[in-house]
Protein backbone atom coordinates (compact mmCIF):
# COMPACT_ATOMS: atom_id res chain seq x y z
CA UNK A 1 0.00 0.00 0.00
CA UNK A 2 1.35 3.06 -1.19
CA UNK A 3 1.79 6.00 1.49
CA UNK A 4 -1.37 7.96 -0.29
CA UNK A 5 -3.59 5.03 0.26
CA UNK A 6 -2.46 4.79 4.33
CA UNK A 7 -3.46 8.23 4.65
CA UNK A 8 -6.89 8.06 2.58
CA UNK A 9 -7.84 4.95 4.91
CA UNK A 10 -6.67 6.56 8.22
CA UNK A 11 -8.74 9.64 7.28
CA UNK A 12 -12.09 7.33 6.32
CA UNK A 13 -11.36 5.46 9.75
CA UNK A 14 -11.25 8.97 12.00
CA UNK A 15 -13.98 10.48 10.46
CA UNK A 16 -16.15 7.12 11.06
CA UNK A 17 -14.94 7.48 14.78
CA UNK A 18 -15.70 10.80 14.66
CA UNK A 19 -19.28 11.38 13.37
CA UNK A 20 -20.28 7.83 15.13
CA UNK A 21 -19.16 9.81 18.66
CA UNK A 22 -21.03 12.64 17.46
CA UNK A 23 -24.04 11.07 16.89
CA UNK A 24 -23.63 9.51 20.58
CA UNK A 25 -23.46 12.99 22.11
CA UNK A 26 -26.15 14.14 19.90
CA UNK A 27 -28.33 11.30 20.92
CA UNK A 28 -27.07 11.45 24.48
CA UNK A 29 -28.57 15.11 24.53
CA UNK A 30 -31.88 14.40 23.23
CA UNK A 31 -32.46 12.03 26.20
CA UNK A 32 -30.82 14.36 28.55
CA UNK A 33 -33.32 17.05 27.42
CA UNK A 34 -36.26 14.69 27.16
CA UNK A 35 -35.50 12.97 30.50
CA UNK A 36 -35.12 16.75 32.59
CA UNK A 37 -38.23 17.96 30.68
CA UNK A 38 -39.65 14.80 32.15
CA UNK A 39 -38.14 15.70 35.28
CA UNK A 40 -39.00 19.28 35.68
CA UNK A 41 -42.62 18.52 34.95
CA UNK A 42 -42.51 16.16 37.88
CA UNK A 43 -40.65 18.21 39.77
CA UNK A 44 -43.63 20.49 38.80
CA UNK A 45 -46.33 18.24 39.45
CA UNK A 46 -44.87 17.39 43.05
CA UNK A 47 -43.26 20.60 44.12
CA UNK A 48 -46.06 23.42 43.68
CA UNK A 49 -43.30 26.04 44.32
CA UNK A 50 -42.10 26.02 40.48
CA UNK A 51 -45.14 26.42 39.09
CA UNK A 52 -45.88 29.85 37.08
CA UNK A 53 -49.47 31.38 36.87
CA UNK A 54 -50.26 34.20 34.65
CA UNK A 55 -53.57 35.58 35.88
CA UNK A 56 -55.85 37.95 34.33
CA UNK A 57 -58.39 39.93 36.67
CA UNK A 58 -61.47 42.28 34.81
CA UNK A 59 -60.15 45.24 36.64
CA UNK A 60 -61.18 46.81 40.03
CA UNK A 61 -65.02 47.92 39.96
CA UNK A 62 -66.37 46.49 43.00
CA UNK A 63 -65.87 46.10 46.42
CA UNK A 64 -66.29 42.24 45.58
CA UNK A 65 -63.55 42.28 42.68
CA UNK A 66 -61.06 44.10 45.37
CA UNK A 67 -61.73 40.76 48.08
CA UNK A 68 -61.57 38.36 44.97
CA UNK A 69 -58.19 40.30 43.58
CA UNK A 70 -56.96 40.16 47.36
CA UNK A 71 -57.88 36.78 47.62
CA UNK A 72 -55.92 35.35 44.49
CA UNK A 73 -52.72 37.24 45.11
CA UNK A 74 -52.85 35.90 49.13
CA UNK A 75 -53.47 32.04 47.84
CA UNK A 76 -50.97 32.23 45.29
CA UNK A 77 -48.40 33.12 47.50
CA UNK A 78 -49.68 30.59 50.14
CA UNK A 79 -49.39 27.97 48.11
CA UNK A 80 -45.67 28.82 46.90
CA UNK A 81 -47.42 29.86 43.26
CA UNK A 82 -45.42 32.34 41.21
CA UNK A 83 -48.59 34.94 40.24
CA UNK A 84 -47.89 37.39 37.04
CA UNK A 85 -51.01 39.40 37.62
CA UNK A 86 -52.57 41.47 35.07
CA UNK A 87 -55.24 44.08 35.68
CA UNK A 88 -57.70 44.23 32.36
CA UNK A 89 -59.35 48.09 33.49
CA UNK A 90 -62.69 46.19 32.36
CA UNK A 91 -61.33 46.34 28.58
CA UNK A 92 -61.67 42.37 26.84
CA UNK A 93 -58.85 43.44 24.34
CA UNK A 94 -56.80 43.81 27.49
CA UNK A 95 -57.40 40.21 29.02
CA UNK A 96 -57.27 38.93 25.47
CA UNK A 97 -53.27 40.73 25.36
CA UNK A 98 -52.66 39.84 28.39
CA UNK A 99 -53.05 35.85 28.06
CA UNK A 100 -51.04 36.20 24.86
CA UNK A 101 -48.61 37.83 26.81
CA UNK A 102 -48.12 34.90 29.47
CA UNK A 103 -48.23 32.57 26.36
CA UNK A 104 -44.65 34.35 25.07
CA UNK A 105 -43.40 34.29 28.61
CA UNK A 106 -44.50 30.46 28.48
CA UNK A 107 -45.93 30.40 32.22
CA UNK A 108 -47.22 27.10 33.34
CA UNK A 109 -50.64 27.78 33.82
CA UNK A 110 -53.25 30.82 32.86
CA UNK A 111 -56.48 31.30 34.60
CA UNK A 112 -58.48 34.43 34.21
CA UNK A 113 -62.04 35.88 35.07
CA UNK A 114 -63.87 36.64 31.78
CA UNK A 115 -65.24 40.19 31.60
CA UNK A 116 -67.92 39.29 28.89
CA UNK A 117 -68.80 35.13 27.97
CA UNK A 118 -67.81 35.50 24.40
CA UNK A 119 -65.15 36.21 22.12
CA UNK A 120 -62.47 33.27 23.66
CA UNK A 121 -62.03 31.17 21.46
CA UNK A 122 -58.99 32.58 19.42
CA UNK A 123 -56.76 33.32 22.21
CA UNK A 124 -57.81 30.01 23.63
CA UNK A 125 -56.76 28.36 20.61
CA UNK A 126 -53.33 29.38 21.24
CA UNK A 127 -52.91 28.58 24.79
CA UNK A 128 -54.21 25.26 24.19
CA UNK A 129 -51.50 24.90 21.23
CA UNK A 130 -48.75 26.07 23.35
CA UNK A 131 -49.52 22.96 26.15
CA UNK A 132 -50.64 25.63 28.32
CA UNK A 133 -53.54 24.76 30.65
CA UNK A 134 -56.34 27.52 30.96
CA UNK A 135 -58.41 27.81 34.55
CA UNK A 136 -61.51 30.15 34.48
CA UNK A 137 -63.01 31.58 37.81
CA UNK A 138 -65.78 33.55 38.75
CA UNK A 139 -67.40 34.16 35.66
CA UNK A 140 -68.24 31.89 32.56
CA UNK A 141 -66.96 32.04 28.59
CA UNK A 142 -69.50 30.68 25.92
CA UNK A 143 -67.75 28.29 23.94
CA UNK A 144 -68.41 25.08 21.65
CA UNK A 145 -65.11 23.53 22.01
CA UNK A 146 -64.39 22.18 26.24
CA UNK A 147 -60.88 21.32 25.41
CA UNK A 148 -60.33 24.67 25.69
CA UNK A 149 -60.00 25.26 29.29
CA UNK A 150 -59.64 22.24 32.32
CA UNK A 151 -62.67 24.18 34.74
CA UNK A 152 -64.77 27.29 36.05
CA UNK A 153 -65.01 27.80 39.46
CA UNK A 154 -67.26 30.12 40.61
CA UNK A 155 -71.21 30.96 41.59
CA UNK A 156 -74.22 30.13 40.20
CA UNK A 157 -75.57 33.30 39.18
CA UNK A 158 -79.13 32.22 38.18
CA UNK A 159 -79.59 30.78 41.37
CA UNK A 160 -79.07 34.51 42.48
CA UNK A 161 -81.16 35.62 40.63
CA UNK A 162 -83.51 33.35 41.84
CA UNK A 163 -82.76 33.93 45.67
CA UNK A 164 -83.41 37.61 44.66
CA UNK A 165 -87.04 37.52 43.30
CA UNK A 166 -88.02 34.37 45.94
CA UNK A 167 -87.13 36.42 48.64
CA UNK A 168 -89.13 39.72 46.89
CA UNK A 169 -92.43 37.41 46.13
CA UNK A 170 -91.74 36.50 49.97
CA UNK A 171 -91.65 40.07 51.14
CA UNK A 172 -94.78 41.37 49.56
CA UNK A 173 -96.76 38.30 50.10
CA UNK A 174 -100.35 38.94 48.93
CA UNK A 175 -100.04 42.42 46.77
CA UNK A 176 -103.06 44.12 45.30
CA UNK A 177 -101.88 46.75 43.30
CA UNK A 178 -99.04 46.81 40.56
CA UNK A 179 -95.70 47.00 41.77
CA UNK A 180 -92.78 48.90 39.95
CA UNK A 181 -89.35 47.33 39.45
CA UNK A 182 -86.77 49.00 38.34
CA UNK A 183 -83.23 47.00 38.09
CA UNK A 184 -79.78 47.95 37.89
CA UNK A 185 -77.38 45.45 35.87
CA UNK A 186 -74.19 44.93 35.71
CA UNK A 187 -71.65 45.12 32.88
CA UNK A 188 -73.55 44.24 29.82
CA UNK A 189 -72.88 40.22 28.60
CA UNK A 190 -71.53 38.94 31.70
CA UNK A 191 -72.02 36.14 32.97
CA UNK A 192 -73.32 37.74 36.23
CA UNK A 193 -76.29 40.07 34.50
CA UNK A 194 -76.95 37.41 32.47
CA UNK A 195 -77.89 34.88 34.90
CA UNK A 196 -78.93 37.54 37.83
CA UNK A 197 -81.67 38.77 35.13
CA UNK A 198 -82.68 35.44 33.75
CA UNK A 199 -82.76 34.25 37.15
CA UNK A 200 -84.98 37.22 38.85
CA UNK A 201 -87.12 37.04 35.67
CA UNK A 202 -88.17 33.10 35.88
CA UNK A 203 -89.39 33.95 39.91
CA UNK A 204 -91.22 37.33 38.89
CA UNK A 205 -92.62 36.63 35.22
CA UNK A 206 -94.84 34.10 37.63
CA UNK A 207 -97.01 37.48 39.28
CA UNK A 208 -98.14 39.79 36.51
CA UNK A 209 -98.41 42.49 39.08
CA UNK A 210 -94.77 42.49 39.08
CA UNK A 211 -93.48 45.10 36.94
CA UNK A 212 -90.01 45.67 35.80
CA UNK A 213 -90.71 49.42 34.50
CA UNK A 214 -86.89 49.91 33.38
CA UNK A 215 -83.27 48.66 33.68
CA UNK A 216 -80.00 50.24 32.84
CA UNK A 217 -76.37 49.37 32.05
CA UNK A 218 -74.52 50.18 35.51
CA UNK A 219 -71.15 48.29 34.80
CA UNK A 220 -71.30 47.24 38.34
CA UNK A 221 -69.99 50.68 39.25
CA UNK A 222 -70.96 52.63 42.54
CA UNK A 223 -70.82 55.76 40.63
CA UNK A 224 -73.05 54.51 37.76
CA UNK A 225 -75.37 53.22 39.99
CA UNK A 226 -75.98 56.69 41.23
CA UNK A 227 -76.04 58.01 38.61
CA UNK A 228 -78.37 55.96 36.51
CA UNK A 229 -81.06 56.63 39.68
CA UNK A 230 -80.56 60.20 39.80
CA UNK A 231 -81.86 60.39 36.31
CA UNK A 232 -84.82 57.96 36.86
CA UNK A 233 -85.54 60.37 39.83
CA UNK A 234 -85.23 63.68 37.71
CA UNK A 235 -87.27 61.99 34.71
CA UNK A 236 -89.92 61.49 37.13
CA UNK A 237 -91.21 58.55 34.55
CA UNK A 238 -92.23 56.34 37.13
CA UNK A 239 -92.07 55.98 41.00
CA UNK A 240 -89.96 52.92 41.62
CA UNK A 241 -91.20 50.20 44.25
CA UNK A 242 -88.41 48.13 44.38
CA UNK A 243 -84.72 48.56 42.87
CA UNK A 244 -82.94 45.25 41.83
CA UNK A 245 -79.06 45.90 41.85
CA UNK A 246 -76.98 43.15 40.05
CA UNK A 247 -74.81 44.22 43.12
CA UNK A 248 -73.77 46.33 46.46
CA UNK A 249 -71.86 48.81 45.04
CA UNK A 250 -74.39 49.78 42.65
CA UNK A 251 -77.30 49.88 45.25
CA UNK A 252 -74.69 51.71 47.54
CA UNK A 253 -74.58 54.76 44.87
CA UNK A 254 -78.66 54.09 44.25
CA UNK A 255 -78.95 54.58 48.06
CA UNK A 256 -77.07 58.11 47.79
CA UNK A 257 -79.14 59.18 45.15
CA UNK A 258 -82.52 58.34 46.59
CA UNK A 259 -81.96 60.31 49.55
CA UNK A 260 -80.54 62.78 47.65
CA UNK A 261 -84.12 62.78 46.23
CA UNK A 262 -85.81 62.88 49.91
CA UNK A 263 -86.66 59.03 49.34
CA UNK A 264 -85.94 56.50 52.35
CA UNK A 265 -83.78 53.50 51.19
CA UNK A 266 -85.25 50.47 52.53
CA UNK A 267 -88.64 51.72 53.28
CA UNK A 268 -90.41 54.17 50.74
CA UNK A 269 -88.27 51.64 48.09
CA UNK A 270 -87.58 47.96 48.41
CA UNK A 271 -83.97 47.28 47.87
CA UNK A 272 -82.29 44.32 47.23
CA UNK A 273 -78.74 43.66 45.31
CA UNK A 274 -76.02 40.57 45.22
CA UNK A 275 -72.84 40.06 46.52
CA UNK A 276 -72.88 40.37 50.62
CA UNK A 277 -70.00 43.03 50.98
CA UNK A 278 -69.40 44.57 54.37
CA UNK A 279 -71.09 48.03 53.46
CA UNK A 280 -74.11 46.35 52.58
CA UNK A 281 -74.29 44.95 56.14
CA UNK A 282 -73.77 48.53 57.34
CA UNK A 283 -76.37 49.46 54.82
CA UNK A 284 -79.11 46.62 56.02
CA UNK A 285 -77.96 47.80 59.67
CA UNK A 286 -79.05 51.32 59.16
CA UNK A 287 -82.23 50.06 57.66
CA UNK A 288 -81.16 51.33 53.81
CA UNK A 289 -81.11 48.15 52.32
CA UNK A 290 -83.52 45.43 52.46
CA UNK A 291 -81.58 42.34 51.36
CA UNK A 292 -78.41 41.16 49.91
CA UNK A 293 -77.57 37.95 48.24
CA UNK A 294 -74.57 36.50 48.71
CA UNK A 295 -71.68 36.19 45.90
CA UNK A 296 -68.49 35.00 47.42
CA UNK A 297 -65.53 36.39 45.92
CA UNK A 298 -62.82 34.32 48.09
CA UNK A 299 -62.22 32.24 44.88
CA UNK A 300 -58.37 32.19 45.37
CA UNK A 301 -57.54 28.61 47.93
CA UNK A 302 -60.39 27.15 46.05
CA UNK A 303 -58.00 27.71 42.64
CA UNK A 304 -55.02 27.70 43.99
CA UNK A 305 -55.68 24.12 44.91
CA UNK A 306 -57.63 22.84 42.05
CA UNK A 307 -54.22 24.11 40.06
CA UNK A 308 -52.15 21.80 41.90
CA UNK A 309 -54.39 18.88 42.32
CA UNK A 310 -54.54 19.00 38.08
CA UNK A 311 -50.70 19.13 38.30
CA UNK A 312 -50.48 16.39 40.29
CA UNK A 313 -52.88 14.44 37.66
CA UNK A 314 -55.68 14.64 39.59
CA UNK A 315 -59.24 14.65 37.83
CA UNK A 316 -60.78 18.11 38.03
CA UNK A 317 -64.52 18.27 37.42
CA UNK A 318 -65.61 20.62 34.43
CA UNK A 319 -67.58 22.87 36.87
CA UNK A 320 -67.32 24.05 40.34
CA UNK A 321 -70.19 25.92 42.33
CA UNK A 322 -69.48 27.45 45.05
CA UNK A 323 -72.35 27.57 47.97
CA UNK A 324 -73.80 30.53 48.86
CA UNK A 325 -76.44 32.50 51.44
CA UNK A 326 -78.81 35.20 51.74
CA UNK A 327 -78.89 38.09 54.39
CA UNK A 328 -81.56 40.50 55.27
CA UNK A 329 -82.34 43.63 57.89
CA UNK A 330 -83.55 40.63 59.87
CA UNK A 331 -80.29 38.94 60.53
CA UNK A 332 -77.52 41.40 59.54
CA UNK A 333 -76.36 42.14 63.36
CA UNK A 334 -75.40 39.03 63.67
CA UNK A 335 -73.54 37.96 60.35
CA UNK A 336 -71.74 40.75 60.01
CA UNK A 337 -68.98 40.23 62.47
CA UNK A 338 -68.65 36.87 60.79
CA UNK A 339 -67.60 38.53 57.18
CA UNK A 340 -65.01 38.36 55.58
CA UNK A 341 -65.07 40.80 52.66
O1 LIG B 1 -68.49 38.50 38.68
C1 LIG B 1 -68.88 38.85 39.97
C2 LIG B 1 -69.42 40.25 39.97
O2 LIG B 1 -68.46 41.13 39.46
C3 LIG B 1 -69.79 40.81 41.30
O3 LIG B 1 -71.07 40.52 41.71
C4 LIG B 1 -69.65 42.26 41.04
O4 LIG B 1 -69.68 43.07 42.19
C5 LIG B 1 -68.36 42.23 40.36
O5 LIG B 1 -67.94 43.37 39.83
Amino acid sequence: MNFARKILIMAIIFNTLALSAACDINTRNNQERQTSATNSNSLQHENKRDLILGFSQIGDESEWRSANTQSIKTAAKDAGIELIFSDAYQQQQNQIDAIRSFINQRVDVIAFSPIVETGWDEVLNEAKDAGIPVFITDRKIQTNDESLYVTCIGADFEEEGRKAGNWLVNKLKNFKRTINIFELEGTSGSTPMLGRKEGFDQVISKYPGLKIVGSADGEFLRSKGKEIIESVLKSKKYKIDVLFSHNDDMALGAIRAFEEYGIKPGKDVIIISVDAVREAFDAMIAGKLNCTVECNPLLGSQLMNTIIAYFNGIPIPKRTIIQEGIFTQENAKTEISGRKY
